[in-house]
């Protein structure tokens, strides 16, 4: 693999002070398809694409995205969380959009040359680590409706904090129920900037209305609770934890299915299936509605406190995190940054 150095190294942020997504780090790695195949992939120093004004993304969308993240050990063994299961969720965007597969085994080794190169940007600090953002975009400059022929691949790495401002504080949510993010057979269930866009109006009311994040109901009876946009989210019910089932109008998260294999693995009950705001609002009335937080790479386990359905607000777990949220995050974190064992075999070390 070609590798290009930076002569013009960035000085480092804070790693205290991160937040989520501000600062790239020194090199990208990028691999551009054209002919009908995949060049080889090529890191090179971080910096801006020259886009036509015509280049078809720009107009007609075709992208798509991927979030994982990449942890230091504390024997200083760097680490990534389920990376194939990213580049796989790409290629099933990939075949819903249009556009052509990656090779898996390629995209891996490409990853794991540049997290080696930037391992220094892995902050080590409880709650942080490099954020790896592998991005497809159509690149053809061409103004007609149709697939492109001509696509950049490229993975950007950044060193994040927490994704929510007030960290593990719990978040306030807005069930909408006027606009959708997402239909049946629409795009919801892959990871294309379409979904965000559609889903930033909800946010902002949300904001307006002074909640933290809208959560969205499915598009044909608004009734049933989908997802957050920037997590999937789980409500502990009685004695189960459950979660909307996978209808494809829902991104399959990989912390979501993290989640549901460590809680089985515990003997926790579990249940993928509808939930409406109905049965939300009167579990939350009856008090079986325990606790109520969300999973994503991202967010990692967020709890809420309080969600809020057209004029009513409701309170959930007294406003704190609860007892299963916590144990997840602990749990998740734990084998994420090595301090616990991985049992499912889903930490790949980079060497
Ligand atoms: C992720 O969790 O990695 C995502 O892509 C969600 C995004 C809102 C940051």
């Amino acid at each position: 693999m070609k590798v290009t150095k930076t002569t013009n190294k960035k000085v480092k942020p804070d790693f205290n002070k991160l937040g989520f997504g501000k600062y790239m780090s020194d090199h990208m790695l990028v691999m551009d398809y054209e002919n009908g195949a995949w060049k080889e992939p090529e890191i090179a120093p971080y910096g801006d694409f020259s886009i036509d004004p015509a280049t078809q993304i720009l107009h007609y969308g075709q992208g798509l995205f991927e979030g994982l993240k990449a942890y230091k050990t504390k024997d200083g063994r760097i680490t990534l969380f389920r990376p194939r299961d990213n580049f796989l969720r790409m290629n099933d965007g990939a075949e819903r959009l249009c556009m052509p597969k990656l090779d898996v085994e390629t995209a891996l080794e490409g990853l794991f040359e540049l997290v080696k190169l930037e391992k220094d940007w892995i902050p080590t600090d409880a709650g942080t680590s490099l954020y790896v953002r592998p991005t497809m975009y159509c690149s053809n400059v061409f103004l007609g409706v149709k697939a492109g022929t001509a696509y950049r691949f490229f993975i950007a790495v950044c060193p994040v904090g927490a994704y929510y401002a007030n960290g593990l504080e719990p978040t306030r949510i807005f069930i909408e129920d006027f606009y959708v993010r997402s239909s049946i057979g629409g795009t919801g269930a892959i990871k294309c900037p379409g979904n965000y866009a559609a889903s930033l109006i909800g946010q902002e009311k949300a904001h307006k209305l002074g909640y933290d994040q809208a959560l969205w109901l499915d598009a044909k009876d608004k009734k049933y609770i989908e997802e957050v946009g920037s997590m999937n989210i789980f409500f502990v019910i009685d004695d189960a934890v459950v979660t909307p089932e996978l209808t494809g109008s829902i991104l399959p998260g990989i912390t979501r299915d993290s989640v549901l294999k460590l809680l089985k693995k515990d003997a926790y009950k579990t249940q993928e299936r509808r939930v409406s705001v109905d049965e939300l609002i009167a579990a939350q009335r009856s008090g079986s509605l325990k606790e109520m937080f969300g999973a994503g790479t991202a967010a990692v386990i967020s709890p809420v406190g309080e969600f809020a359905y057209k004029d009513e607000t409701f309170s959930v777990g007294g406003g704190k995190m609860g007892k299963i949220t916590s144990y997840l995050y602990d749990k998740l974190t734990g084998i994420q940054t090595g301090r616990l064992p991985d049992e499912f075999g889903w930490v790949v070390e980079v060497k």
